[in-house]
């Protein structure tokens, strides 16, 4: 390289301070990086990577699932025959909840967020489970209870209520 594109190169990488820069190595000085320290370099962003995933799962383990309270209004009894599902936000706007008519049991709800990672869950009617398409975890539509996958807690039950010909979420509790 002459020498005013080496004036130039410097003037443009001091203004570019060290930790600005993805790979700490510039153009001209890549031939120098050796196979040891694009190792290094390698394990360091896995190992961050593999810390991150890990605090994101811990986080939702330790985050205690709380009990709310709220009644609202869900769907006329009338509209869910046996055998059939309604979905439906509850105790906030954008919670995805499931209401089920099951046969002999009647109606359930659950949340709709999956116990693992917090995926939706929805309904199979023909295989009448509950199911999480992230990591194929599946629970019991008749208790909510982990049966397959990786989930190791319960969904949440929804207390639910028929008053007049309406159904009614009353509150969202933990199951143990
Ligand atoms: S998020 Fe549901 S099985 Fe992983």
């Amino acid at each position: 390289m002459s020498t005013p594109q080496r004036l130039i190169g410097h003037r443009i990488r001091s203004r570019i301070t060290r930790w600005q820069t993805t790979f700490p190595y510039h153009w001209d000085a890549d031939e120098f990086v050796s196979r040891r320290q694009m190792l290094r370099l390698t394990i360091l962003s896995s190992g961050a990577l593999f810390a991150a995933t890990a605090g994101v799962v811990g986080l939702n383990y330790a985050r205690p699932i709380k009990t709310t309270t709220s009644r609202k209004a869900i769907i006329s009894a009338s509209a869910l025959p046996v055998g059939k599902v309604h979905y439906f936000e509850y105790p906030a706007p954008g919670d995805q909840a499931i209401l089920l008519n099951l046969p002999h049991t009647g109606f359930v709800a659950y949340s709709g967020k999956c116990t693992h990672l917090s995926c939706a869950v929805y309904y199979r009617e023909d295989e009448n489970r509950l199911i999480c398409p992230c990591h194929d975890g599946v629970f019991d539509p008749q208790t909510g209870i982990p049966i397959a996958g990786p989930p190791q807690r319960p969904l949440p039950k929804i207390t639910v209520k028929q008053d007049g010909t309406m159904l009614y979420a009353l509150d969202e509790r933990p199951q143990s």
